[in-house]
């Protein structure tokens, strides 16, 4: 078995965008068809073209080990090492496309001028600020084998600029450093060595440092796997607060609207957990909804933890949530009191203020699992990534213990559909030509875009268009909405441009920070006469409506926003979503 995948062959397009602006207009695609076998990298691929097709084909390499940075390309849409990348891995049928680094000026085919990427890192005075008014070594600092590890988490960067490349924020505000600058930074903030680390991180926040929307991208191009978004970026907003020049004055209005309600957003109407006072209950001294209004024995009881924004805006999600488990027979314990998961707080750096947080999340979910109901279901991306990642290191901080499992509502779906609970027979179909948007937080949980698309493919009638990794983002994630609203309104106008591009009726998500950041983008078009045949799905919404579901007022879902061709309200509904009620004013940090 081993022996046959060594040895497979296959023959492939190998597509790449050339450019001469000594004699070509424009760029223009060229396709070379080659024979692949194991092992040959796209490097390889390169060479080949240029010693036996197209001896004029321009690109940069030197070490073809992954050590010296400058094969640095785009494949198939995103950056990574020619000579790294295995040309069978890269195929999309039957072609693999190749192209230079964006954000950067092509200088002839696949070269690009690295200057300003260059001119980043210089911004940030890469090396050592010595006070030599010290004259003791201990006075100036010393290095302990715990910084060596911290200073070595960095040091793997090769310059290659794939990040650079990739980055969202790159792409709509040239100003910001980008992540490789950013690191470098680290770098020498971290460094006991160094002198001038408060000075560094006051001006990495007047740098940009609260841009980053926490995507990530930066961290999938980066081929030395630096820890980009988590390790740095947030480590480095954690010393801003620490020096107080962070969070942004935006961040700091936000916090104080969690702290005096529990909540990072003010209710709109009535919250989701307020809509159903007749199934109000007591659990083991927990005050919730136990919601089971099927008859028989439920094949699970599950606990639904809504966050924030879906509780007080988007309380037909919740609905629809509630009604795909009521229609697979799944009991849903729902806490009245949902306090904020405290993703706002880890975003921006206030690491110091997540006790409360934790310790009464901990307190509800820890009492649900020890009477027997262990799944804790999120609906927000957000909380789910928060709760996975942040809070176990926390909970350890603190000394608490856990035996609870974080699951995404969708995630549990899929596990439904594995032990044949989920009736995908009863699916009716939704006539809808979309495109699914992931969101950066449900990747930031490790959970794969494939089980949603899987999942929402099942639905008759639907037509997923897919962009391969295209990697954009919604520009409503680590609290860039609230401190950079241009930025974000960029970035969310972008992501609904590529998918528009495509001609589909819209996007369709699972994060409510991405449908609130698409919902204020279509706002913003629409006031700037743009077309707006184009709308934003729920991807609770679109299930609940495929499950035949009804309203009526028990989770019964309420259809505004599952808009699809062929159905007489499609344009109502769209439009309906789009009123801009409350959406320009109150800002969000994912
Ligand atoms: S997380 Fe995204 S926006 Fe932030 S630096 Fe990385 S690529 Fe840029
Ligand atoms: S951080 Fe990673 S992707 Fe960015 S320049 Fe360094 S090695 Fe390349
Ligand atoms: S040729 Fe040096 S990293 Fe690819």
């Amino acid at each position: 078995m081993e022996d046959m995948k060594e040895n497979r062959e296959m023959k492939a397009i190998i597509r790449i965008l050339r450019f001469n602006p000594d004699i070509d207009e424009k760029p223009y695609y060229q396709d070379f068809e080659l024979e692949l076998s194991s092992g040959t990298t796209i490097l390889d691929c390169l060479i080949n073209i240029k010693d036996n097709l197209e001896g004029s084909l321009t690109f940069r390499r030197s070490c073809r080990s992954g050590i010296c940075g400058s094969c640095a390309v785009r494949i198939n849409h995103r950056a990574m090492l020619a000579c790294k990348t295995q040309a069978m891995d890269v195929v999309r049928d039957g072609v693999v496309l190749v192209e230079p680094l964006v954000h950067l000026r092509t200088i002839k085919d696949l070269v690009v001028d690295l200057e300003p990427f260059y001119n980043t890192i210089e911004q940030v005075h890469p090396w050592l600020i010595t006070d030599h008014t010290l004259k003791k070594k201990e006075e100036a600092g010393t290095v302990i084998p715990a910084d060596v590890e911290l200073l070595g988490s960095v040091d793997d960067c090769i310059f290659c600029g794939a990040c650079y490349s990739d980055c969202n924020v790159i792409d709509v505000d040239r100003s910001f450093l980008g992540p490789a600058a950013i690191a470098k930074s680290f770098r020498f903030t971290v460094d006991p060595r160094d002198s001038a680390g408060d000075e560094r991180i006051r001006q990495l926040v007047e740098q940009g440092l609260y841009k980053c929307p926490v995507d990530q991208e930066c961290e999938i191009a980066c081929p030395k796997g630096l820890s980009l978004r988590r390790d740095i970026i947030e480590y480095l907003r954690c010393g801003a607060v620490t020096n107080e020049v962070g969070p942004m004055p935006a961040h700091k209005r936000l916090i104080m609207s969690v702290l005096d309600t529990g909540a990072s957003v003010p209710v709109t109407t009535t919250q989701a957990v307020d809509e159903y006072p007749e199934y109000e209950c007591d659990f083991h001294g927990i005050h919730e909804l136990y919601i089971k209004k099927f008859e028989g024995e439920p094949v699970a009881e599950v606990v639904l933890f809504f966050g924030c924004i879906i509780n007080r805006r988007q309380q037909d999600t919740a609905a629809a949530i509630i009604n795909i488990f009521q229609h697979n027979n799944v009991a849903v314990h729902i806490p009245k009191k949902q306090v904020c998961c405290g993703s706002p707080f880890m975003r921006v750096g206030m690491r110091d203020a997540m006790k409360p947080f934790v310790t009464q999340n901990f307190e509800i979910f820890n009492t649900y699992a020890i009477h027997g109901v262990p799944h804790i279901l999120t609906s927000c991306s957000g909380c789910n990534s928060t709760f996975r990642h942040d809070y176990p290191g926390l909970a350890r901080e603190y000394g608490l213990d856990f035996d609870f499992e974080i699951v995404d509502v969708g995630e549990y779906m899929t596990m439904m559909e594995a032990d044949g609970n989920l009736r995908l027979e009863d699916l009716k179909p939704v006539k809808m030509r979309a495109m699914y948007h992931y969101p950066c937080h449900i990747r930031a949980s490790e959970l794969d875009e494939s089980i949603y698309v899987d999942l929402i493919n099942k639905i008759p009638g639907m037509e997923l268009v897919q962009v391969p990794s295209s990697g954009l983002c919604c520009g409503g994630g680590g609290g860039v909405r609230a401190a950079y609203p241009e930025v974000s309104d960029k970035l969310s106008i972008r992501r609904m441009e590529v998918a528009k591009e495509e001609g589909v009726d819209g996007l369709l998500t699972n994060c409510p920070f991405c449908i609130l950041s698409f919902e204020r983008g279509l706002e913003l078009m629409r006031e700037s006469g743009e077309p707006m045949e184009f709308g934003i799905f729920d991807f609770y919404k679109v299930f609940s409506r495929a499950f035949g579901e009804e309203e009526d007022g028990t989770g019964g879902v309420r259809v505004e926003g599952v808009g699809c061709r062929e159905d007489p309200v499609f344009e109502k509904q769209v439009y309906t979503q789009l009123t801009p009620s409350p959406l320009t004013i109150i800002p969000h940090t994912g």
